[in-house]
């Protein structure tokens, strides 16, 4: 069986292009390297079920390209406003990938007759008004405002999404992620659980926007990549929406906290500035769904997953 993994050398990418081959999938993985870097992928080389096809997927793909199943994970992820490889830098490539690149991989999907999973975001709910988000929440988002190139971007691929099951009854689906981490996302992404672990490991301030009241709640890689397998191939996963994240919630200055104790740093938590412009004060997923139809909550304890992404980083910093 060949899977594609679009976004396959980027953080979530890697791990799944991994997983994925240690299942036994043949695995081709393409990726224009905007984010993302071939250094993710030194494990998956070793395997000869590994396809590197460097490519914008903004572009159709070769017709030639045979496949039994699309996950389609090309795009920015990263907030952060200072960050030269957030969404909010890289705009315009966010808002295409995700809804011209979405085009172009359904349209490749329905050529094939594979199935489809569009990773679409908890960004979807912006600053959400429910609380958890349940799957059927619209959502609090503006059009305009300053992260709606990646929240409006997400809800238009999984607009498309909806319309290739319905019109063309494709068999797709699409996972709203949490935030998640692990080891590989990168420092200069400046995602919160990163720049805490670097601050802290380098002993630099570790610097909090806002007075860290706002929560969020984090899922180990690992747990997440179970979840997006599972609503790939579980059976009566076709049109579904899933919420795949973790429930434990923190504030950040907790996270904060917790990442100092943990590397036995000596930095200070200072707080940076104002929060920025639709930072959400809440986030947390309902995964009754996910838990329903495919079996799955989060496993790892979050002192767990912090321990190995802070070893990771203490080997590659
Ligand atoms: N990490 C999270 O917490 C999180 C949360 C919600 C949703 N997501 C979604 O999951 C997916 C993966 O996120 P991530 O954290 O691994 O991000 P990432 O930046 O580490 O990986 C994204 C990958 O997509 C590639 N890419 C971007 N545009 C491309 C294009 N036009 N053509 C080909 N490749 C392209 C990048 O080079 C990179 O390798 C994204 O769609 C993101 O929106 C992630």
């Amino acid at each position: 069986m060949k899977i594609i993994v679009t976004g396959g050398a980027g953080f979530i990418g890697s791990h799944l292009c991994e997983r994925l081959l240690k299942d036994g999938y043949d695995v081709g993985c393409v990726d224009n390297f905007l984010t993302g870097s071939k250094l993710n992928l030194y494990n998956c080389f070793q395997n000869k079920k590994f396809t590197l096809i460097q490519h914008d997927v903004i572009k159709p793909l070769s017709r030639s390209i045979k496949c039994d199943a699309i996950f389609h994970l090309a795009s920015p992820a990263s907030p952060n406003l200072h960050s030269k490889l957030s969404y909010l830098a890289l705009s315009m490539e966010t808002m295409l990938v995700n809804s011209q690149g979405t085009l172009e991989l359904l349209k490749l999907a329905k050529l094939n007759n594979a199935k489809f999973l569009f990773a679409s975001s908890s960004e979807v709910y912006g600053d959400p008004e429910e609380h958890p988000q349940k799957e059927d929440y619209n959502g609090n988002v503006s059009t305009t405002g300053l992260r709606s190139v990646y929240d409006e971007s997400k809800r238009f691929g999984e607009t498309l999404t909806a319309h290739f099951i319905r019109k063309l009854n494709l068999d797709a689906r699409i996972a709203r992620i949490f935030n998640t981490y692990g080891p590989r996302m990168l420092k200069a992404d400046m995602r919160m659980i990163v720049n805490f672990i670097t601050q802290a490991l380098e002993g630099k301030r570790i610097t909090i926007f806002g007075e860290g009241k706002q929560t969020r709640s984090l899922c180990y890689i690992d747990d997440l990549i179970e979840g997006l397998i599972r609503l790939m191939f579980y059976p009566n996963t076709k049109g579904q929406i899933i919420n795949l994240g973790s429930t434990e919630e923190h504030s950040v200055r907790e996270y904060a906290n917790l990442v100092k104790k943990l590397t036995n740093s000596k930095s200070k938590i200072v707080c940076s500035e104002k929060l920025p412009q639709d930072d959400p004060k809440k986030r947390k997923p309902d995964i009754t769904k996910a838990n329903q139809l495919l079996g799955w909550q989060p496993k790892i304890d979050l002192k767990v997953g912090l321990k190995k992404m802070i070893e990771y980083y203490k080997k590659t910093l």
